[in-house]
């Protein structure tokens, strides 16, 4: 699916221009969508879910727009969203929360419904315990009949919004290598605060930074905002003045700070930009 955003723009009564002017063309496949907090993701991913409207300019998806009412019932046949804060119904079990699911995305056939449930669960490793209460579920678990109801109806458009976020690293790289399983001719939109999620996962990223798009493009070439600007100082007893400090490292003599800055600190050595460096260089005032 081809989405385009054009002008994009939403303001909230206390928080104008939370989303401000945002014009870009997303490819198919994976899509990380990073910025610190109150960047705006959330509420790009709601505007592109068709949940919330935008205040400006307009989405389109596959050509249609989606102010239109028609547009936007045909998309959520074919929509799959994780939001950020889901609590799946802690009665149900998550055979019943899927086909639930499935009931909401208009599947009719029930046969296939239970087919699709089914193998969805045996998909994210929940088959075991498909009929055990949800109530019962640590958070990774949870998190795992989040992302199985968001793949009901084998959505071409997938919005999943921080699916890491509180996992423990197990269950973060299990996360992870079945989002990589998921692109292809899908579309799929990551958020997340976790830089290294969105390096192994998605070959194209877009930065968000105070509602306004700083970067999109190859994740590679986010290093190239810190290049030239990443130093490594001697020892001091704290950090330089107006560089922004990218890591920090505890020497009996003081401590070794790691800068994204224009001009080197005092006895900094230059040093070769990570992806993080890139990041901060993008987002840091
Ligand atoms: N329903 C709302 N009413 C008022 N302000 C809102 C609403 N939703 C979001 N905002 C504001 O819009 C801005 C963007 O919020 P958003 O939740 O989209 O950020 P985010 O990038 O998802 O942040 P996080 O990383 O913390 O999830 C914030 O300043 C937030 O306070
Ligand atoms: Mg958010």
């Amino acid at each position: 699916m081809f989405i385009s955003l054009e002008h994009l723009g939403k303001d909230f009564r206390k928080k104008p221009r939370a989303l401000d002017d945002l014009t870009l063309d997303l490819p198919s496949g994976m899509i990380g969508l990073v910025g610190p907090n109150g960047a705006g993701k959330t509420t790009l991913m709601r505007i592109l879910c068709g949940i919330a409207a935008p205040t400006r300019g307009r989405v389109l998806a596959d050509g249609h727009d989606l102010s239109d009412a028609r547009t936007r019932r045909a998309l959520k046949r074919t929509l799959g969203y994780l939001p950020q804060d889901i609590e799946p119904y802690p009665n149900l079990t998550p055979l019943e929360f899927l086909e639930y699911m499935g009931v909401l995305k208009g599947m009719d056939d029930a046969r296939e419904r239970r087919r699709q449930a089914g193998e969805l669960l045996e998909r994210v490793g929940l088959s075991d315990v498909s009929r055990r209460r949800i109530g019962g579920f640590s958070g990774g678990m949870r998190r795992r009949v989040g992302i199985a109801q968001a793949l009901m109806g084998d959505p071409r458009l997938l919005v999943v919004d921080e699916p890491t976020a509180g996992l423990d690293p197990e269950e973060r790289m299990r996360f992870r290598a079945l989002l990589a399983s998921l692109g292809g001719e899908r579309t799929v939109i990551l958020s997340t605060h976790i830089l290294d999620d969105v390096a192994q996962t998605c070959p194209y990223v877009c930065v968000l930074r105070g509602g306004r798009l700083c970067y999109d493009g190859a994740v590679a070439g986010l290093v190239n905002a810190a290049r030239g600007r990443t130093w490594v100082t001697p020892p001091l007893p704290a950090p330089p003045a107006g560089a922004v400090v990218a890591n920090a490292a505890a020497t009996p003599e003081g401590t070794r700070y790691r800068v994204v800055a224009d001009v080197p600190p005092a006895g900094a050595q230059p040093a070769e930009p990570t992806l993080e460096d890139g990041y901060l260089a993008l987002v840091a005032r």
